[in-house]
């Protein structure tokens, strides 16, 4: 979301670790797929588009027809595929905030195809520990992964969503992007029954779900998670992505992966390269669309 990176990106770089697969694909590799689909409301996406149609149609004083609404492929086709590269790329229709559609998740399928990929790593390496995902929006990443350990039969892994379930805190450093507050972007703001909601539509809300309720800076000090396989960071700004990096970097179990959503952000990658700086981290970044990436902590 948002500024994009000084780095040379490209919206088309696939992830780089291969899923499981066989030929043909396995029943669980079938659903981890129809999940990704359905949390991105890939099949939704002519919807979607009708909805944009009918608001500006409403904005502009101009008729919208039904006969329009059902078949946007005619009627709309530029707008149409411009909806579906937003939710491959993990975008918002035309970069506006007030455009985040109607998936549950803005990470896209670049990304999501990451989580896929990493979660499946770390399951095949045996590396111990929970999925904590800190910053959740509406919580789509965080079903998948509930929904990824069902899918592989794990009962002794738990998710954990962090989020203050409220939205963005105001800047907490000079280095975090001013625009975001939650005035500016109330779209971010989801509550805690809601995101769980959106866990129970998919059948995937149970003991092995764990909501953080609270900004990172109050939660992440004391969080009692144990040992951590895979640590996704999605807070957007410089402070919340150090604050958990503080926090849970060195309960990450070595062969865990750290994702970040946002180190197309400058501000969010300013965090990352700073935390690895201090800490010595080597590890290869690898960036996965224009804005997603992440590294695999070593022994
Ligand atoms: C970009 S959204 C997360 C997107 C989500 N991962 C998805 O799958 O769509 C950023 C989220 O981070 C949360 N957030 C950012 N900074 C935070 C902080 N310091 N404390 C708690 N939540 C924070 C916001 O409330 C928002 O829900």
């Amino acid at each position: 979301m948002g500024e994009p990176g000084t780095r040379p990106i490209t919206d088309t770089v696939p992830v780089t670790a291969p899923l499981p697969g066989s030929d043909p694909p396995s029943v669980e590799r079938r659903y981890l797929d129809l999940l990704k689909s359905a949390l991105l409301n890939e099949p939704g996406l002519e919807a979607e588009a009708a909805f944009y149609l009918a608001r500006e149609a409403q904005v502009a004083g101009t008729p919208f027809t039904e006969a329009v609404a059902y078949d946007i492929p005619r009627h709309a086709p530029e707008l149409l595929a411009r909806v579906q590269g937003a939710r491959t790329n993990g975008r918002f229709l035309d970069d506006d905030l007030r455009r985040p559609g109607f998936s549950y998740t803005m990470v896209g399928r670049h990304r999501l195809d990451e989580l896929d990929a990493c979660l499946a790593t770390v399951l095949a390496d045996d590396v111990p520990g929970d999925l904590v995902e800190c910053g959740v929006w509406r919580g789509g990443a965080s079903i998948f992964l509930r929904g990824a350990l069902a899918a592989y039969g794990v009962t002794d892994r738990t998710v954990w969503a962090c989020d203050s379930f409220a939205g963005l805190p105001a800047p907490g450093s000079e280095h975090d992007i001013q625009d975001l507050s939650p005035d500016v972007a109330p779209e971010l703001a989801v509550s805690q029954d809601r995101v769980a909601s959106h866990f129970e539509a998919f059948g995937l809300l149970d003991d092995q779900v764990r909501f953080v309720e609270g900004y990172f800076e109050n939660t992440m000090p004391d969080l009692e998670v144990g040992t951590i396989a895979l640590l996704r960071l999605d807070g957007d700004y410089y402070s919340s992505t150090m604050t958990v990096l503080d926090a849970l970097y060195d309960s990450v179990a070595p062969g865990g992966f750290i994702v970040v959503d946002d180190y197309g952000l400058s501000y969010c990658r300013q965090a990352v390269d700073e935390f690895r700086a201090a800490r010595g981290v080597t590890a290869p970044i690898e960036q996965v669309d224009w804005t997603g990436a992440h590294w695999r902590k070593e022994a």
